[in-house]
């Protein structure tokens, strides 16, 4: 044939592809989710296999590994006692609570790995949203941002280093901006869940914190966050999103869940110049793992490029379970 264009004289050789290869993956991409609870022993999760719920004493090794292996940033999220699960979450902000325990913990043992943490009443709240619920069974917007103040307020004081609002309130990321600037944590960063969709693939995850929504109390309880996560539908919405938490004082943007909505990574990557993560959630976790385990597909090869797929989306962090065993075959190859 008489061709001018031969792609292929530059997947010729491994060297070559590796001179032309226009995204990578580095270990310091990654923020690792870690579930954090009371209890004195590791307790592996059903739906997630490998991620467990660490005591603050064993969270600390685990963190360590995360540290040798490249990471540099980490999200804790409890697993808060049914007993001091209330109607209005104010658990949240309990100084003593299970969160600013740990955060104080790994800033003393690990001052420099970047802590990250999630602000939400879902896992303090018996109703299982991540607002409060009104009599009438409505998740009320602004008595639930005060709440969200303070928790993050109390997050700071710990020593968090990004705070990252996972309820979808309105107004949330401009209020806890001036909140942490009142208590004088302006260096503090905030890592909003900007285009979080009302999903499926949390599943796994409410399992492990057990904070799915229920009805606990005798008012009428929604049966899913569609009030306040973004429908799965919409796109456009995202801009909307993304326009106000920037202008509220976000400074890094997220899109949650990550496999399904690569599309709403790129649009946002065209849209601001802000850092973007992406979160590989627990759904997208479990079905890897599961196929896995059955031995259908290869694991590594599937996470990798999965990982490799939000980065080519437009993404520059990435929130994943794979963490550790990703930093791990970086290394090894
Ligand atoms: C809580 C929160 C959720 C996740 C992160 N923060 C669950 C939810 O909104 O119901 C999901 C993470 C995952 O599935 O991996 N607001």
């Amino acid at each position: 044939m008489d061709l001018t264009y031969r792609p292929r004289r530059l997947r010729r050789s491994s060297a070559l592809r590796s001179m032309v290869r226009e995204h990578s993956l580095h270990a310091s991409d990654f923020i690792y989710p870690l579930f954090v609870h009371e209890g004195k022993n590791i307790e592996p999760i059903g739906a997630m296999p490998g991620a467990n719920r660490w005591t603050i004493d064993t969270l600390v090794g685990e963190v360590q590994r995360a540290w040798d292996l490249g990471i540099r940033c980490i999200v804790l999220f409890p697993k808060v006692d049914e007993s001091l699960k209330t109607e209005d979450g104010a658990e949240c902000f309990n100084d003593n609570g299970l969160i600013p325990r740990a955060i104080r913990r790994l800033k003393k043992e690990l001052p420099e790995m970047t802590v990250m943490t999630d602000v939400a009443l879902d896992p303090y709240s018996c109703d299982g949203h991540d607002g409060i619920v009104s009599s009438q069974g409505v998740v009320l917007n602004d008595e639930t941002v005060e709440f969200l103040c303070r928790q993050a307020v109390v997050q700071a004081q710990a020593g968090a280093d990004l705070i990252g609002p996972s309820d979808m309130m309105d107004g949330r990321v401009g209020a806890i901006r001036e909140s942490l600037d009142d208590d004088g944590f302006e260096h503090v960063g905030i890592i909003s869940y900007t285009a979080k969709y009302s999903s499926a693939y949390y599943g796994p995850f409410r399992e492990a914190l057990d904070s799915a929504p229920r009805a606990a109390s005798k008012k009428p309880i929604p049966k899913d966050k569609s009030t306040y996560q973004m429908d799965p539908a919409n796109a456009r919405e995202a801009i909307t999103e993304a326009q106000l938490d920037e202008q509220e004082g976000s400074d890094i943007l997220m899109v949650k869940p990550g496999l399904a909505y690569l599309d709403i990574i790129y649009r946002l990557r065209q849209e601001s110049e802000l850092p973007i993560a992406a979160y590989n959630v627990s759904g997208e976790f479990a079905m890897v793992k599961a196929a896995a385990e059955k031995g259908w597909i290869d694991e590594k090869a599937v996470v990798l490029e999965t990982l490799l797929s939000f980065k080519r989306a437009g993404a520059d962090l990435i929130l994943t379970y794979h963490a550790c065993d990703a930093a791990e075959w970086l290394i090894k190859g």
